[in-house]
């Protein structure tokens, strides 16, 4: 059965959700892509950026055309300015999803020489470049987090992104997405020798930003209508308004509301007696008294 959820990614066959691919202009992305170009997509937290690059990867390797890889940073927010150990973090997750989402073993294998051949501020555009020249198909590089990231560690994963950058798409990823909440240009990042140094400067590759929206009252309808279908229970007149008018569309919002009202509260031992105003103004007061609004 299938539910609303309020858990990270959304994931299709388990949980009610509006087709990822539909919210972001796909014929853009599919011709920066072609076009080799390096680009940004950037939203607040809980908006769904996850879950499209997931459905990115997804779609592009049932493709012919590219090899494409989801890689979380995030793990090297730990490591904080410590290059050494930011990159050994980055690298590790580059190779265990290689392996985990595409059966390739290879980047795993060859982690240690590119860190001997060129240290850690080298290692990765080592690893990608050797990717890149030996796998059939260009890569595309999805970097979700990028802005967890902080100090030299930031600065060292875009600075060797731009080094890499005029080998594609032979030598290195032919695209590589840097997802996060906030645009790269936007990125002032504090190096440990008390610099500020902008994403831009960093980065220094004329990319484009993309941002992704919240639901409109028609997706919020459509993600509801699922519940109905799922379970057979109504929602009552007027209460679509309610939701739209109360969330803004806010993706994470409109399924807190919704898991709160048909499965939280008792609601959900009654299917055959739809959701009314009442109960989802119950619903509203109760996800405002936990504060678990984390968004
Ligand atoms: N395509 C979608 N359909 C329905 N709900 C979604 C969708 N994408 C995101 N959401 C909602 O947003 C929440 C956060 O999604 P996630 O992809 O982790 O966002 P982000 O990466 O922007 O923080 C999900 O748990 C879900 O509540
Ligand atoms: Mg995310």
């Amino acid at each position: 059965m299938k539910t609303f959820t309020t858990a990270g990614p959304v994931k299709p066959d388990e949980h009610y959700n509006i087709p990822a691919l539909s919210r972001w202009d796909t014929d853009e992305i599919h011709r920066l892509i072609q076009e080799k170009r390096y680009f940004v997509l950037h939203a607040p937290r809980q908006t769904g950026k996850t879950t499209c690059l997931l459905a990115l990867m997804a779609e592009l390797n049932a493709g012919k055309d590219y090899t494409a890889l989801y890689v979380n940073v995030e793990p090297a927010q730990a490591a904080r300015g410590n290059v050494e150990a930011g990159m050994r973090t980055i690298v590790g997750v580059v190779a265990q999803n290689a392996r985990r989402y595409l059966g390739d073993r290879r980047p795993g294998q060859w982690v240690d020489e590119t860190f001997r051949e060129s240290g850690s501020h080298g290692a990765l555009q080592n690893l990608l470049s050797r990717w890149s020249e030996e796998d059939d198909r260009p890569i595309v590089l999805l970097l979700d987090e990028v802005d967890s990231l902080v100090g030299d560690t930031l600065i060292s994963l875009l600075r060797q992104i731009r080094a890499g950058y005029p080998d594609r798409p032979e030598a290195f990823p032919q695209t590589v997405l840097l997802c996060g909440v906030r645009d790269i240009r936007d990125y002032r990042i504090h190096s440990d020798d008390n610099e500020i140094i902008t994403g831009g400067s960093a980065f220094n590759i004329k990319s484009k930003s993309l941002r992704l929206g919240n639901f409109s009252q028609k997706d919020v309808m459509a993600l509801y209508a699922q519940h109905t279908e799922e379970t057979g229970q109504v929602f009552e007149n007027g209460v679509m308004d309610y939701i739209f008018e109360q969330t803004a569309g806010q993706p994470w919002l409109v399924n807190a509301l919704g898991y709160e009202a048909c499965f939280e509260m008792r609601a959900d031992q009654h299917r055959t007696r739809p959701i009314t105003m009442e109960i989802m103004m119950e619903a509203r007061e109760r996800l405002i008294e936990r504060r678990d609004t984390h968004i």
